[in-house]
């Protein structure tokens, strides 16, 4: 069923664990990720950034998304990950996205506060919920840039959270999209500052790389959402791959099969890490 992202991270704070957000580029990846949700009675959320839209039109992707959290028989939230334009963000609004993250990151704090206010002012025509982001995360969604890791100041956390009173907030510890090029060490001394000056679910991205352990950790100390994005790609592709090498397709729908158990194997392999299996009784 089609769920408010609110509700699932306010679940999550009860239940002391962290939510996966899956992106996804097609239906395949949809179908996997939702099997996997519904074979261990996890909620999720489905994601699709901006920068994406040039593969998957919003217009295409986002009632497919749509539909298909509708028809789920656990609770998934369809969220627009890394909105960079007030154009877009109300393109999904007006879908049925029921939530959207406005990414003000490369702005001044002052700025962002200015921009997540108005996406606030819009989402709650439609009580969807909004995600920002303070500090850098490093890279980018669709490796076109190598940003810099900033990682969050906590105190701007602090204000952020008062002024603009966001529904989730996506924070710097050293994390980044993409493949890492060497082990993450995540600053968890920052995490834990954050944690304990602010009350807002707190999101990391660049979740592909990320040990075990430290997923754990993090979702003990604050973190409610976790990104997943180019482990997916990459789990589809190489299943695609290995099915061809041993001659396990023979034909298009075997292909296709090979997506969606790509995009399955990986969401559930990440639910269990995450330890969301099994919170949804319903
Ligand atoms: P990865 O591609 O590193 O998994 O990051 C995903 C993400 O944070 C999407 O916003």
């Amino acid at each position: 069923m089609l769920v408010n992202m609110k509700t699932l991270l306010a679940d999550a704070e009860k239940g002391d664990y962290a939510v996966g957000s899956f992106s996804v580029a097609n239906m395949e990846m949809v179908l996997g990720v939702i099997k996997a949700a519904e074979e261990l009675n996890a909620p999720i959320i489905l994601q699709i950034a901006e920068v994406r839209l040039k593969q998957s039109p919003l217009g295409v992707i986002g009632p497919l998304m749509v539909a298909a959290a509708k028809g789920a028989k656990v609770p998934v939230a369809v969220h627009f990950d890394h909105g960079k334009t007030m154009e877009k963000i109300c393109e999904a609004l007006e879908l049925g996205f029921t939530s959207v993250m406005f990414d003000g990151s490369h702005l001044p704090l002052d700025e962002n506060i200015k921009m997540t206010e108005k996406v606030i002012a819009e989402a709650k025509k439609y009580g969807a919920a909004v995600e920002a982001e303070i500090g850098c995360v490093g890279g980018s969604e669709d490796g076109s840039e190598d940003i810099a890791i900033n990682c969050t100041n906590p105190d701007d956390a602090v204000r952020f959270e008062k002024e603009t009173g966001v529904d989730a907030l996506a924070i710097a510890i050293g994390n980044a999209h993409g493949n890492y090029k060497s082990t993450p060490h995540l600053r968890f001394d920052i995490l834990e500052t954050v944690d304990k000056l602010t009350k807002t679910p707190l999101v990391l991205h660049g979740g592909t790389g990320i040990t075990p352990d430290d997923f754990v950790r993090c979702s003990k100390t604050g973190i409610k959402k976790i990104n997943i994005a180019t482990a997916t790609f990459d789990k589809v592709e190489n299943t695609v791959r290995s099915c061809y090498n041993n001659n396990g397709i023979n034909g298009y729908y075997d292909l296709q099969a090979a997506e969606v158990e790509g995009a399955y194997e990986n969401a559930k392999t990440h639910i269990l890490i995450f330890g969301t299996d099994n919170k949804w009784k319903g």
